[in-house]
């Protein structure tokens, strides 16, 4: 059974693994001990029986949701977990009044470029050498207005889906 869990400074430890595990040596660990206390920072983590698989995180910024982390542990991957890491971002972003959904991802990481096409981003720009690890431009995506009816019945399938697995 996953569930999915807003992050505590409990998890940290837990959090700092996976992302080692998910992003490398070279990445720089996300400061967890100040994001956590922000209001505008919300971080979910997807576990299976107490153990961390996965995690996603954002920052609203006005009506703005950035999408800033998103990993699911390699052992558990395409098996949904990421769709239902970033259903639970966008909903917390429309109970914040979010009106539009943005990230940044790398040019050649197809498996999270298809994952958000699924919610409805699309490319808007591009960001040169954005990545400091090995310099790849970063693709610019962001969604439609999340509030309409048509977004909502997008995010209803895709619940649905979800449901289903
Ligand atoms: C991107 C990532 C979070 C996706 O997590 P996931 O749990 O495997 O994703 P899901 O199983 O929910 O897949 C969602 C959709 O993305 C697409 N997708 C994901 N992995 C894919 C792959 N290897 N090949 C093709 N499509 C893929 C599919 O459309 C999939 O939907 P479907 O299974 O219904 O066809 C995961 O691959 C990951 O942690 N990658 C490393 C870290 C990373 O790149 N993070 C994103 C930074 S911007």
């Amino acid at each position: 059974m996953i569930n999915i869990d807003r992050m505590t400074m409990e998890d940290v430890e837990q959090v700092l693994l996976l992302e080692r595990t998910c992003f490398g040596e070279g990445w720089t660990s996300t400061p967890f001990d100040r994001e956590l206390s922000r209001e505008d920072c919300s971080y979910f983590l997807a576990k299976e029986n107490n153990n961390l698989i996965g995690y996603s995180g954002s920052w609203l910024i006005l009506e703005e949701l950035h999408v800033i982390i998103m990993a699911v542990h390699p052992d558990y991957r395409r098996k949904k977990i990421g769709q239902k890491l970033l259903i639970e971002l966008i909903n917390d972003g429309l109970k914040n009044n979010a009106k539009w959904v943005t990230l940044e991802v790398k040019v050649t990481n197809m498996e999270a470029q298809k994952l958000y096409e699924k919610f409805g981003f699309s490319v808007k720009g591009r960001r040169k050498n954005y990545y400091q690890q090995d310099r790849q431009d970063a693709l610019i995506m962001w969604t439609e207005d999340i509030g309409t009816p048509e977004y909502q019945e997008k995010l209803s399938t895709i619940e649905n889906e979800l449901m289903r697995v």
